[in-house]
């Protein structure tokens, strides 16, 4: 969901300071008026795009002059980073896992919640012998798809996604890290696209904001992040449930689980004891993995009855 219309004052180049070091003060001092999280690590970051330059050689040559092409460039991502644009999509980067994925608008960008969905994931199959068949429900970026596929060889992963565009960029990043060959994208609803195949382990960060909780989030997500990757379905007249994921996931993963096979969700923080309810019906929920502000965040569960074959 991207909102133009807000009209914001361009950064003028011509008030560049002629060094780095003024520059980067200039810089920061720009997007701090604009209410940005973090001004002097993102006006480092955009100086050094705009320079060419390292970050810490921004540092180390303080007296640096810039060229008029540095300066005019400098401007220009100031500005559109003082329009809450997230710094990710201005660089076209977020690192996750130590692995670097390209993210632009297309896709959400991976949050360092959703490495604790990964290490889980990666913990409950390094637990299991043999290969094993992983699927990735709403890859968005392909953060947890090609991190499995890295950190985990003899995986062979199928990510999906309801949206066209948001799979070419997980295909780039699969292609970019060398797993492209190990990972079936398919376009469609959750998990029809798989339907007749079995999994060892199904990974899913669904959409779970609920459609009064978009606003109160930074402009960079609201304005910026797609709404589709956000908010789940509005159904009707009915406001988006942002559990509706869950009860589907509780609903339809037991048919695709091969025995002993696990189920594990990314929640909202908060979101935890109600999805616990949700998949009590079907799943035993076996593992509860805290971020470090202590909320629950990653659930591991497997169907009630099957048997114990997947490791774990
Ligand atoms: C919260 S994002 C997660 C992206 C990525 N897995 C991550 O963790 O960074 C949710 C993703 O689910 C996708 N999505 C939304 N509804 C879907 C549906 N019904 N079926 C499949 N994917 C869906 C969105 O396009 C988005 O990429």
């Amino acid at each position: 969901m991207t909102d133009r219309s807000r009209p914001e004052s361009p950064v003028d180049p011509h008030e560049c300071p002629p060094d780095l070091a003024g520059a980067l003060l200039w810089g920061q001092r720009r997007l701090a008026g604009s209410g940005v999280d973090n001004p002097g690590l993102d006006a480092a970051l955009l100086l050094g795009r705009a320079t060419g330059t390292e970050r810490a050689r921004l540092y180390l040559e303080p007296r640096r002059l810039l060229d008029r092409g540095e300066r005019e460039r400098f401007g220009a991502l100031l500005t559109r980073r003082a329009a809450r644009e997230p710094v990710q999509y201005i660089l076209r980067r977020q690192e996750f896992m130590g692995l670097e994925f390209e993210v632009d608008e297309r896709v959400l960008i991976p949050r360092p919640e959703t490495e604790i969905l990964v290490e889980t994931a990666l913990e409950l199959l390094r637990g299991r012998a043999g290969s094993a068949a992983v699927a990735d429900l709403g890859t968005g970026s392909g953060a947890i798809a090609v991190s499995i596929a890295c950190l985990h060889s003899p995986a062979r992963v199928w990510a999906v996604d309801l949206s066209p565009p948001t799979l070419e960029v997980a295909a780039a990043n699969a292609a970019r890290h060398g797993v492209r060959d190990r990972i079936e994208f398919r376009q469609g609803d959750l998990l029809a696209p798989l339907a007749g195949q079995c999994f060892s382990l199904v990974a899913c960060n669904p959409p779970y904001v609920g459609a009064d909780e978009i606003g109160l989030l930074q402009p960079e997500v609201h304005r910026f992040e797609p709404r589709l990757a956000l908010v789940p379905p509005a159904r009707g007249e009915a406001r988006p449930d942002p559990l509706h994921f869950y009860r589907r996931l509780a609903a339809e993963v037991p048919g695709c689980l091969e025995p002993g096979g696990w189920l594990v969700v990314e929640v909202g923080a908060g979101q935890a004891p109600a999805v616990q309810r949700l998949l009590a019906g079907t799943f035993a929920v076996e593992r509860a993995v805290r971020d470090y502000g202590g909320h629950v965040r990653v659930l591991a569960a497997r169907p009630r009855g099957h048997g114990r074959a997947a490791g774990g």
